[in-house]
Formats: C-alpha cells, sequence, structure tokens
C-alpha cells in the first residue's frame, strides 16, 4: 500500500479556468493524429512554423554524389545546424551516429538509378521507418511521367495508410515527369496530387514566376529543394523568395554540401528562413562564417 504519511489533499482544479487546446501551427495537419503532430514539431520550429531540412539522400540515385563521397566527413558536422535530416537508411544506418537528437526524414522508397528508368522507384518495408524512429518518411511521386506515375502515387498511398496507422507524416517529394516543364502549373498540380493522397507536407522547387499560387492552392506546408549547385548568394536568394513567398522552409542538399564552406551556408540558409534575414544580410553572414578559420 501507498505510504500516506504526509498525504496532501488534491486541490489546483484551477476552478474558472477553462481547459485550453491550442490550434496546430502548421497548416492542413491540424485534423492528424497527435503522433503525426508531434513528429510535425520535431521536425517544423514552432516559433517561425519553417524548416531547414538537410537533405542527403542523393546517392540513393546518382552514387556517390560530388560532396557526398563521405558522408560521415561532409554531412555529420552540419547536423546540429538542421532542423531535420533527410537521407536513406543505408546511410543513416552505416554513418550517422544513432546519439544524434535530430528528427529524421527516412526517404522510404527506391529501386532505380539516373542510369535506367528514373522514379520507377518501389515502397521499402514501411516498418524500417519505425525501426529507425524516424520523424517522417520521403517518397518521390512522378506525375506525368507514364512509365511511373502509377507505381509512385500507389508508394504515396500505402505510405499514407501505414503513416495514419502509426502516426507518422509523409512527406510527398515532386518528381519532375520527363515531358512535364518545371513551371507553376506543372508544380500546383503535383504538389496537390501529393496533398490530396495525404502527404503531411510536400517537397517541390521553387519557381520564378507563380509560386505564390502553388503554395496557396497546395493544402499542407511546401518546402523547396535547392536544385543543382547554385553561387552561395543566389542559394540564399532562392531560400527567402520561396520562404517569402508562402513556402515553409527548405530541404536542401546540394546548395549546402557542395558550398565552399558547408557550415557557414548551413548558418546562413537557417537565418534567412527561421529569422527572414534578407539574401544580402544573410551573404555577409556566410562570408563572415567562411572566414572563420575551422
Ligand atoms: C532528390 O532525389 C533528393 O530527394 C534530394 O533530397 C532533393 O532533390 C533535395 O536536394 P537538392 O537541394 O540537392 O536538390
Amino acid at each position: 500500500m501507498a505510504d500516506m504519511e504526509g498525504f496532501q489533499e488534491a486541490k489546483a482544479y484551477g476552478l474558472g479556468t477553462p481547459q485550453t487546446n491550442e490550434a496546430f501551427f502548421l497548416k492542413g495537419n491540424e485534423n492528424r493524429g497527435w503522433g503525426v503532430k508531434n513528429r510535425l514539431s520535431r521536425i517544423f520550429n514552432k516559433k517561425s512554423g519553417r524548416t531547414v531540412m538537410l537533405a542527403c539522400d542523393h546517392g540513393f540515385i546518382m552514387g556517390p554524389t560530388s560532396g557526398l563521397e563521405r558522408v560521415d566527413i561532409a554531412i555529420n558536422p552540419l547536423i546540429e545546424h538542421a532542423d531535420c535530416l533527410m537521407c536513406t537508411r543505408g546511410v543513416l544506418r552505416s554513418v550517422i551516429p544513432p546519439t544524434m537528437s535530430k528528427p529524421v526524414c527516412l526517404r522510404a522508397d527506391g529501386g532505380t538509378s539516373i542510369l535506367t528508368d528514373l522514379n520507377l522507384n518501389r515502397l521499402y518495408d514501411i516498418e524500417d521507418v519505425l525501426r529507425v524512429n524516424a520523424s517522417a518518411m520521403a517518397l518521390m511521386v512522378a506525375v506525368g511521367d507514364k512509365a511511373s506515375e502509377q507505381v509512385t502515387t500507389h508508394n504515396l498511398v500505402q505510405a499514407v495508410d501505414f503513416g495514419e496507422k502509426y502516426g507518422i507524416p509523409v512527406l510527398g517529394v515532386t518528381a519532375v515527369g520527363k515531358d512535364m516543364a518545371r513551371d507553376a502549373r506543372y508544380f500546383r498540380l503535383a504538389t496537390r496530387i501529393c496533398a490530396e493522397n495525404g502527404a503531411s507536407f510536400v517537397k517541390t522547387y521553387f519557381t520564378d514566376e507563380g509560386f505564390e499560387t502553388v503554395v496557396a492552392q497546395c493544402p499542407v506546408p511546401i518546402v523547396i529543394a535547392g536544385g543543382k549547385k547554385l553561387p552561395e548568394e543566389k542559394a540564399l536568394e532562392l531560400a527567402y523568395r520561396a520562404v517569402q513567398a508562402g513556402a515553409a522552409g527548405v530541404d536542401m542538399g546540394r546548395n549546402v554540401f557542395q558550398s565552399e564552406k558547408p557550415l557557414a551556408m548551413m548558418k546562413a540558409i537557417s537565418a534567412v528562413v527561421h529569422d527572414n534575414l534578407s539574401p544580402k544580410d544573410a551573404f555577409q553572414l556566410y562570408s563572415d562564417e567562411k572566414a572563420v578559420p575551422a
């Protein structure tokens, strides 16, 4: 029996103070389960409502991508400056220390490479997402590509079904079909299809024109990929224009790990995304950080 000595009568019932339930801060995810919301809250910063995801999953289709020849050397020192790490299960298990505490967005599909039918991917064993304690799973959806649209959309649907069961959000990654232009019209279609099939957030590319319409019509948050390496100032401008147009952050790879000073770039991108730093000031921050001896 419990020790009753010194027992204090419960009395702090907060009478007159209604219990509050705060609204969830990410658009389109209010009606999801507690587990999905909790995991999304680990990926997105609640104060800014945005995220800086560090993408290093390129090897699963591109092999030893420039800048990622040694993921342990290139990426591990950057992880603490990102809000989330996006990688494959192979890299996660082989070189990412399990002691790190950042959320992981795990690539959950694979099967093709740049040498063959790109994007004709299959879903991995989704339970692996649970085994590695991932906070989200990412899947390609190749809208408009005859060979892979159906398979990749089906992958997304299956992942969402699993995610709803176990409280894991899904990131729909728009893979541009070979015959489609990379314009706002295409990305409105592709992002909307990901969201309508249940993705909690969607990764796409920034467009010079009409990007705000891509964001507006997508009922869940959008993060942008950086794409091919740009001069640092241009990459910071890309991130700035995207978040100012409504993106909820970035999922960037090459513009970080192929930068002359990846750590300085991580810090500058983070300041753009979370603090709305202008591209000019962010480039100054990058230059100052770059000058700091390693
Ligand atoms: C592409 O297959 C991967 O999902 C990348 O993670 C994505 O494209 C983001 O990387 P980057 O900023 O280099 O485009």
